[in-house]
This record gives structure tokens, C-alpha cells and sequence, in this order.
């Protein structure tokens, strides 16, 4: 299993969730898709990234909710391409996205 970044991330990119990943296996397409994705090859199950994105967009492989569960082989094909730049710090939310959080209702 690994966990898997949905559309939420789109538009957004707090990037609060690659502070505290331990594997650093977040990967990320500001320039193209406007998210970030995670490398499941990499990703150790620990659940520390969940409660840090303000849009809600981390969810456990098998509880990615319905019309959502296309992400799970977005983030692999995405992340073993292996295009994406790695990223571990924290950088500028995309100009979109307190619009795209307010529009998610969050
Ligand atoms: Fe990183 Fe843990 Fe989140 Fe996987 S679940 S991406 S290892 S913080
Ligand atoms: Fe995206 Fe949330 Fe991380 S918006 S960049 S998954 S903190």
C-alpha cells in the first residue's frame, strides 16, 4: 500500500506534507499538473503527512474515496517516469490556492 495525493493538491500545493515525510518521496509538476505526487515505491505507510495539507488531499490507498481512485495509478505512472523533481522543503502555495480551498469548501 502507499499513500496517495487526489485532486485536492491540484491548483493548491501548500506543501506542508513534504516537511514531515521521512522518506522524502514527494515529487512534484508545479509547472505542468499544479501538484504534487507521491513515489508508492517509496512511501512507508506512516500516515504523518495526512493531518498537515489544508485541502485534505492525502488518503491511505485503500480509503481514497470514490471518483477519486483514478489518483492511485496518476501518483504511480507520475512518480516512476522518474521527470519529477523530488521535493523536501517547503515552498510558495500556487497563487490559486486559497481560491481552489475555499471552492473544496475547506
Ligand atoms: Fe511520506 Fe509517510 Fe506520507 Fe508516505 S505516508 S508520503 S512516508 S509522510
Ligand atoms: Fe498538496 Fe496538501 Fe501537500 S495541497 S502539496 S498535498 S499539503
Amino acid at each position: 500500500m502507499a499513500y496517495i495525493v487526489i485532486e485536492n493538491c491540484q491548483d493548491c500545493m501548500f506543501t506542508d506534507c513534504v516537511e514531515v515525510c521521512p522518506v522524502d518521496c514527494f515529487y512534484e509538476a508545479r509547472d505542468t499538473d499544479r501538484m504534487l505526487y507521491i513515489n508508492p515505491n517509496e512511501c512507508i505507510d506512516c500516515g504523518a503527512c495526512v493531518p498537515e495539507c489544508p485541502v485534505q488531499a492525502i488518503f491511505a490507498e485503500d480509503d481514497v474515496p470514490e471518483g477519486q481512485k483514478q489518483w492511485i495509478e496518476i501518483n504511480k505512472e507520475k512518480t516512476l517516469a522518474g521527470t519529477l523533481a523530488q521535493i523536501t522543503t517547503k515552498m510558495d502555495p500556487l497563487p490559486t490556492a486559497e481560491e481552489k480551498k475555499k471552492a473544496l469548501g475547506l
